[in-house]
C-alpha cells in the first residue's frame, strides 16, 4: 500500500510552507480551504510521497482542537486505497471504530475517510482514493 502523505498540524500555513521549503519546495499548488474540515491544506511534494500542512480555520474545528491540546505536529498519516468505502467497511466488519463510516470528499478532488485512532495503535489512519 502506497503512504499517500503524512498530515501536519500547524498554526501558520505560510510559516510551514517556508519551515519545510527547504526539505520540500514549494507546493504543488495554491493552498486549499476545506470549510467541512475546518482547515486550510498545502500539499509539499516528497519523491513518491506528500507533506500535507493543516492548519485550522477556527480553534473548535478538530485540527484548532489538537493544536491546543498537543501542539504543532504529525496528526495523522494518509494511505492510497483503490477503495475507500471498501477499505472503511472492511474495518467496521472486523471491529475497528472509525471516524467516518463512509467516503466524502477531500483535498485535491479525492475521496478520502479516517479511521479512528484506536484502530492503529494511537495513529489518525487516512485513506485516500485516486480521483
Ligand atoms: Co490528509
Amino acid at each position: 500500500m502506497q503512504l499517500d502523505h503524512v498530515g501536519i498540524a500547524v498554526a501558520s500555513l505560510s510559516k510551514a510552507i517556508e519551515r519545510w521549503r527547504p526539505l520540500a519546495g514549494d507546493p504543488d499548488s495554491p493552498p486549499e480551504q476545506l470549510p467541512t474540515q475546518g482547515v486550510r491544506v498545502a500539499f509539499l511534494r516528497v519523491g513518491e510521497t506528500h507533506i500535507e500542512l493543516l492548519e485550522p480555520l477556527t480553534p473548535e474545528s478538530p485540527v484548532g482542537k489538537f493544536l491546543a491540546s498537543r501542539g504543532e505536529g504529525i496528526h495523522h498519516l494518509a494511505f492510497h486505497v483503490p477503495s475507500v468505502d471498501a477499505q472503511l467497511a472492511e474495518l467496521i466488519h472486523r471491529g475497528d471504530r472509525v471516524v467516518d463510516r463512509a467516503s466524502r470528499p477531500g483535498a485535491r478532488g479525492r475521496r478520502v475517510g479516517f479511521a479512528h485512532p484506536s484502530a492503529f495503535g494511537g495513529v489518525l489512519v487516512e485513506f485516500v482514493e485516486s480521483p
